[in-house]
C-alpha cells in the first residue's frame, strides 16, 4: 500500500496529530514518563523471548552480548532503545532483522518464529549503504527491482516515497550531489518503498547537524503517523529517544539486559526543546549514566591493567 493510499482511520492507536498550539497547551502536564506501564494486549509485531546471544571473540572466550532479553513491540509502536556503547543495541537490531541468530530464546514476528531475513523487516544502517553509481530514483527502486517488481510499479512507488520524503525533485541526482540529511531521506525512502512492516533504524541521525536532525525528526514522525509502520530506533541521544518514542528501553552495560522501560506519555508532535521532553530525558539519563560509568570503568580499567 502506498502512503497516499493509506486511510487515516488505519493509523495505529496512539498516533496523534495534535497541532502545535495543542501541544503547548498540553505540554505543561507534569506527568511525563510512566515507567513500567502494562503493555497493550494484542499479538506483538515483534517479540524477543528470553534472548541470549554470545559471540565467540577469540580462541579463549566468548562474549555475552545480550542476556535474557524479553521485549514485545506492538504493531505501529515507535520503540527507542538507548544504552552505553557496546551494550548490544546494534546486535539486537541485527537479530530482529535476521542478520544474526540468537544463542538461546526466540524471535517472533506476528507471533511466528522469524526465519532469517525477510522483506517484512528492514534495517537502515548508520552508513546508509546508498549506491553512488545510481541516481536517487534508482536507489529507491533498488529493493523493488531485486524483488522482481515491474518497471511501471517501481517507478510509481519510488515517486510516491520520494514525494513522502520531499525529494522528488532530486530524483535524477546522484548521491554525492546531496547533503547528509538528504541522503538520510533517500535511505528512508528506499527502506519504505519495500513496504516493510518493521523499520529498524541504527543511530540514523547521529552524524547530522542539529537543525537537519530536528527536521528529520519531524519528517520521521509524520511518515510514521501516515504509514503506521512499527519502528525500532536505536540512539545514544536520550532526548531524541523521548522526542520520538512511545516507549524508551534502557539497556545495561555488557551484557545487555533490559534495565528499565519508560512509556512516554506526551502529546505529539513533540520537539527536542519542549520542557517535558527535557525533563523526561533527564530522568532516563540519570539511569543511563550509571551504565556509562560502568562501561568507562571496564574500559579504562583494562587500559591501566596492561
Ligand atoms: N561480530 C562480532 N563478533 C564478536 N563480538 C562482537 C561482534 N559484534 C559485536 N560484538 C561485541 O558485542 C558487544 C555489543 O556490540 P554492539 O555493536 O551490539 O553494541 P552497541 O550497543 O551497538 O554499541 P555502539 O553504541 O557503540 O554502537 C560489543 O562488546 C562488541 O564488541
Ligand atoms: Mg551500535
Amino acid at each position: 500500500m502506498t502512503p497516499t493510499a493509506r486511510n487515516a482511520a488505519e493509523a495505529p492507536a496512539g498516533h496523534r496529530t495534535a497541532s502545535r498550539s495543542g501541544l503547548h497547551a498540553r505540554a505543561s502536564r507534569s506527568l511525563v514518563v510512566l515507567p513500567g506501564r502494562a503493555p497493550v494486549s494484542t499479538t506483538p509485531k515483534v517479540s524477543l523471548n528470553d534472548i541470549c546471544l554470545t559471540y565467540g571473540v577469540n580462541t579463549k572466550g566468548r562474549l555475552i552480548a545480550l542476556d535474557h532479553i524479553n521485549l514485545h513491540v506492538q504493531p505501529g509502536e515507535f520503540l527507542c532503545i538507548v544504552g552505553p556503547s557496546g551494550c548490544g543495541k546494534s546486535t539486537l537490531l541485527h537479530l530482529v532483522a535476521g542478520l544474526h541468530r540468537q544463542t538461546t530464546g526466540e524471535v517472533l514476528i506476528d507471533g511466528k518464529a522469524a526465519q532469517g531475513t525477510g522483506t517484512d523487516r528492514i534495517l537502515i544502517f548508520q552508513e546508509l549503504g546508498l549506491f553512488p553509481w545510481l541516481t536517487v530514483q534508482q536507489n529507491v527502486e533498488f529493493g523493488l527491482r531485486m524483488a522482481g517488481v515491474s518497471k511501471a510499479e517501481r517507478e510509481s512507488k519510488a515517486a510516491d516515497y520520494l514525494r513522502l520524503v520531499h525529494l522528488h525533485q532530486f530524483r535524477d541526482n546522484y548521491i554525492h550531489q546531496l547533503s547528509g540529511g538528504m541522503r538520510q531521506r533517500v535511505a528512508l525512502a528506499r527502506a519504505l518503498a519495500t513496504e516493510p512492516d518493521v523499520l529498524l533504524m541504527d543511530e540514523p541521525f547521529a552524524a547530522l547537524d542539529a537543525q537537519t536532525r530536528d527536521l528529520l525528526h519531524d519528517e520521521l514522525e509524520r511518515i510514521w503517523a501516515e504509514t503506521g509502520r512499527t519502528i525500532i530506533f536505536v540512539t545514544h541521544n536520550v532526548r531524541e529517544a523521548v522526542r520520538l518514542g512511545d516507549r524508551v528501553v534502557l539497556l545495561t552495560f555488557r551484557p545487555g539486559k533490559v534495565k528499565r522501560e519508560y512509556h512516554v506519555d506526551l502529546p505529539r508532535p513533540r520537539h527536542l526543546e519542549d520542557v517535558p521532553v527535557a525533563t523526561a530525558a533527564r530522568e532516563i539519563l540519570g539511569e543511563l549514566r550509571e551504565e556509562i560509568n560502568k562501561s568507562l570503568e571496564a574500559e579504562y580499567g583494562n587500559e591501566t591493567n596492561r
